[in-house]
């Protein structure tokens, strides 16, 4: 049997959102296991999004598209003839969602239609990796990670999307994957991600780092507010993996996946400051309560299960590497040091644990 790594070599990937933060590093590491990458996005918003500082527009095969219009995404796919298919590409920030809740819906549930149409449609594809969030369950502020069979549901409208893309999958996966023979699908749920080359607006660990580099305080809106945080590649290790067993034996192992830290770890907002803090060598912190702002969910916990047992992933860098690995990667650019080579050596480590 191949590792999971090397059964990408000289495959056709396409990734949608390879322009945003997990995808460009997706699309990195892809690249650098010699996969030949496509991608498909709206194009970078920043000049110094990680997608560009990162040189990938040179490396992989990138087009601007966007996914609410299905005709211009089926006709990629029937260009680029992919073997493999991995969909990220998503409005996947909780408060945007509260400011443009159609653009939400449009993007996260209309736009898992449009690649899944596309990909029944494309006879070349053998697997398939479609990208949901933690949040596609009905919150229940309990102690208990979630389960793969848990009630899906979301009160705000980034969640109630990527739990209605759950059921978009459900009814594809039930109604015409299945059937299809040597193709194997899957859904994935990970954690909050961390790493470098992140700078939405409105995520905890570029707030962060913006008010780092600027002598700021860091603004703590929820600093209880507990998550499973993880690092970038422990996620995309677990989606690479699955997507190798799912070429390989697709009957046996589709399905869907939580992706999460080890259950032992629960870690708040404020865990995540002071750590950042730590390793940045300076700051402060300032708690504030701003009565206005969007209620979010308090406690939310993966179980990962599954993924350790039918799988045998589990993630490799717990919380304080990865925050330590986070932080060095913006000091390091700030540094000087260029993006490609940060990236390439923290990939390259996590590679070789
Ligand atoms: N970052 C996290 O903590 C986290 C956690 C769980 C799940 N996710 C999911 O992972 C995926 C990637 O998240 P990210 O953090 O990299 O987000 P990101 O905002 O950095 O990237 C989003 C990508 O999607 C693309 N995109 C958005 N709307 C589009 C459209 N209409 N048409 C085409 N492309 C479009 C963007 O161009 C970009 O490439 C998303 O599906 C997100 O919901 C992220």
């Amino acid at each position: 049997m191949k590792s999971s790594y090397e059964i990408f070599n000289g495959k056709k990937v396409l990734i949608t959102g390879d322009t945003g933060f997990k995808g460009s590093w997706l699309a990195y590491w892809l690249h650098h296991i010699g996969a030949d990458v496509y991608g498909f996005a709206l194009p970078p918003e920043r000049d110094y999004d990680h997608y560009v500082t990162l040189g990938l527009e040179k490396r992989i095969r990138h087009k601007d598209g966007d996914i609410q219009g299905f005709s211009c995404i089926f006709e990629y796919m029937k260009t680029v003839q992919p073997e493999f298919v991995f969909h990220l590409a998503a409005q996947p920030i909780v408060r945007k969602s509260y400011t443009d809740p159609k653009k939400t819906f449009d993007a996260n549930i209309g736009g898992t239609v449009n690649i899944l149409e596309a990909v029944r449609l494309t006879a070349s594809v053998k697997v398939l990796v479609t990208v949901t969030s933690d949040k596609c369950y009905k919150n229940k502020e309990w102690c208990w990670g979630y389960r793969e069979n848990d009630e899906l549901g979301g009160k705000d409208p980034y969640s109630a999307s990527k739990a209605a893309a759950e059921m978009v999958f459900a009814a594809y996966q039930e109604s015409f994957f299945i059937q299809r023979p040597k193709f194997g699908a899957a859904s994935v749920r990970a954690g909050n991600v961390i790493g470098g080359g992140d700078w939405s607006a409105d995520r905890i660990v570029p707030d962060c780092i913006r008010a780092l580099e600027n002598d700021r305080p860091i603004e703590l809106r929820n600093p209880h507010a507990t998550r499973p945080w993880q690092h970038v590649l422990d996620p995309l290790s677990g989606y690479l993996h699955l997507a190798s067993r799912l070429y390989e034996a697709p009957e046996k192992n589709r399905g869907s996946y939580n992706f999460g830290p080890d259950g032992r770890e629960m870690h708040t907002v404020q865990d995540v400051a002071r750590e950042l803090i730590s390793v940045w060598g300076s700051g402060e912190i300032r708690i504030t309560n701003k009565k206005n702002d969007p209620p979010e969910s308090g406690l939310l916990h993966l179980n990962c299960d599954k993924a350790h047992q039918v799988l045998g992933w589990y993630p490799r860098w717990d919380f304080k590497t990865s925050i330590e690995k986070t932080a060095q990667w913006y000091k390091s650019v700030k540094s000087g040091i260029s993006v490609e080579s940060v990236t390439d050596q923290q990939i390259t480590e996590f590679m070789e644990i």
